[in-house]
């Protein structure tokens, strides 16, 4: 009688943190995304008008061809031969991992096989951002600096230049919404600590900052 009455309450426990905790772990599957395309008839200089801040978003998701896109414009490869991407980096680390913040979960961009490979499951969104005007836009990008990946300089210098590097990516994400008609608003108003506990990071890798990306709020 004991024993099932302790087996209830833990099944109990689990249940409510199940509810109020995002799953870490295997429940989320990993996403392939489609080739990238871009629209190649937006000329730059019209992006470069359009380039804007937005803080309010629709609540539409995004197809998973224009994530593609998105991801690609971002930090993608651009030269296959080379590994090389389409923002540059300091000294070519590319220290900047791109985790992605959906309904369904959080991903981590994996550009080389143009895929989201899953690092908690559920809606954690929330925590990317400490500012309520974000809150509905259905992709925030979190820019994590691997610092392990920046060689023998000191923390310091190495905070620096990822924060270079994080405005690189920032902006080509800046000008592919402005090609595309979508909103994005880039900002460093995080709660680190609690974001970083819930994507399990190690203590070398150091979230920079975070952008929102989703189609404009109709009037
Ligand atoms: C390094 C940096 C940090 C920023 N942090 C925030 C932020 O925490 N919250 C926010 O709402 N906007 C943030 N922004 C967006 C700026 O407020 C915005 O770029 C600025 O007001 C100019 O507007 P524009 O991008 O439309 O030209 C940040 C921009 C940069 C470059």
């Amino acid at each position: 009688m004991k024993t099932k009455a302790l087996v209830a309450i833990a099944a109990s426990l689990v249940f409510c943190a199940g509810m109020l905790l995002p799953v870490f772990g295997q429940e989320l599957k990993a996403i392939q995304l489609p080739e990238p395309k871009l629209n190649e008839n937006k000329s730059l200089a019209q992006a470069l008008k359009d380039r804007k801040t937005t803080r309010a978003y629709a609540l539409d998701n995004l197809s998973e061809q224009t994530l593609s896109n998105l991801l690609w414009a971002a930090f993608g490869i651009n030269r296959p031969d080379s590994g090389r991407r389409t923002a540059p980096s300091a000294k070519n680390w590319q220290e900047i991992e791109v985790y992605v913040a959906t309904t369904t979960g959080m991903y981590l961009y994996d550009p080389k096989g143009n895929a989201l490979v899953p690092i908690v499951a559920g809606d954690i969104r929330s925590l990317t951002y400490t500012q309520a005007t974000f809150k509905d836009a259905p992709i925030h990008l979190v820019y994590v600096a691997d610092l392990e990946k920046m060689g023998e300089d000191e923390e310091g210098s190495k905070l620096v230049l990822a924060g270079m590097d994080t405005g690189f990516v920032a902006e080509n994400v800046y000008l592919y919404c402005a090609c595309e008609g979508l909103n994005t608003g880039f900002r460093v108003t995080i709660d680190k600590e609690k974001l970083a506990q819930a994507l399990h990071l190690r203590p070398t890798q150091r979230i920079m900052a975070a952008q929102s990306i989703g189609l404009p709020k109709s009037k």
